[in-house]
């Protein structure tokens, strides 16, 4: 890996872009390479979550690298576009819950890539936007898509059009982040926040991801999706283990 590092600690693989003196502007490679870990990370029986972050204090990522696509064409734009979004995909559809600990400017791709996470984790100095239409371009990593699934689309349109940046707080209030935290602390709050989804049902907590994925999806019933979960959840032994678990009122020991 060039542009980004990975290690693995107390059962979570924490994803950092290196990138720092760039502001952790995502490269091609660059997301490439966070793909990569993640599809690691995803089939790694003895990890149960992920973080995503930049590195340095200012930036969580300022975009896609302006430098990089400033003279594709009309064909190289659309492979861009269509590659980002499959590495969008690959987060959100993974079976561990990812978190973005974001750690300053989350812009354009930054913000893409922090809104395709399961959660979002911001420090008090994080700032989010998509900057996109000051290039002459709408987002093209999802960020017209995600933006309205998060916060509406009327807040979602305001934002895109005008290309504001909005503080931690106000991304709070939004509900783009579930939580600001001080940066001292990013870390360890995300760390605290997957080891307690760490000690559920492995099986169960994937189960939810899916479910909550079919919401979105085009052509799909979710609500026939969760029937189906619920049904099969029946023949896992996470199951049983949670249900012997609370009649003998002991804590469960599940192992996915
Ligand atoms: N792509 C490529 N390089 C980027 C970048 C991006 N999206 N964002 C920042 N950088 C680079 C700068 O070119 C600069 O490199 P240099 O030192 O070699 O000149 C370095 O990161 C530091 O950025 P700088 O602009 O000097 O920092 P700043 O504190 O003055 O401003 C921002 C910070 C985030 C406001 C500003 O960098 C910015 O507007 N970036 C682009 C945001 C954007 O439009 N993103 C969407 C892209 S689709």
């Amino acid at each position: 890996m060039q542009n980004i590092t990975t290690h693995t600690e107390d059962n979570i693989t924490i994803i950092t872009i290196n990138r720092e003196s760039k502001l952790n502007a995502l490269t091609i490679d660059t997301l490439r390479e966070i793909k990569e870990a993640v599809t690691i990370a995803n089939a790694d029986d003895s990890v149960y979550g992920m973080i995503i972050t930049g590195s340095g204090e200012k930036a969580f990522a300022a975009g896609a690298d302006i430098s990089e696509f400033a003279h594709f064409n009309e064909e190289q734009a659309t492979r861009m576009s269509a590659d980002g979004h499959d590495v969008m995909n690959t987060i959100e559809d993974g079976n561990k819950i990812c978190i973005a600990a974001v750690n300053g400017f989350a812009l354009g791709g930054g913000c893409e890539l922090a809104m395709a996470c399961h959660l979002r984790v911001a420090s008090t100095n994080a700032k989010f936007g998509q900057p996109e239409v000051n290039l002459g371009v709408p987002p093209g990593y999802g960020g017209t898509q995600r933006l309205i699934q998060l916060i509406g689309k009327g807040k979602a349109i305001e934002l895109l059009v005008t290309g504001d940046a909005i503080d931690a707080q106000t991304a709070l209030q939004l509900g783009l982040v579930n939580h600001v935290v001080e940066q001292s602390e990013l870390l360890d709050f995300c760390k605290k926040l997957l080891a307690k989804v760490g000690s559920k049902s492995p099986s169960a907590v994937h189960k939810v991801l899916k479910c909550v994925s079919d919401f979105y999806r085009p052509n799909v019933n979710g609500m026939q999706r969760e029937i189906y979960e619920f049904g099969s959840a029946f023949e896992t032994a996470d199951f049983k283990e949670g249900t012997e678990a609370f009649l003998e009122k002991r804590k469960p020991l599940f192992r996915g």
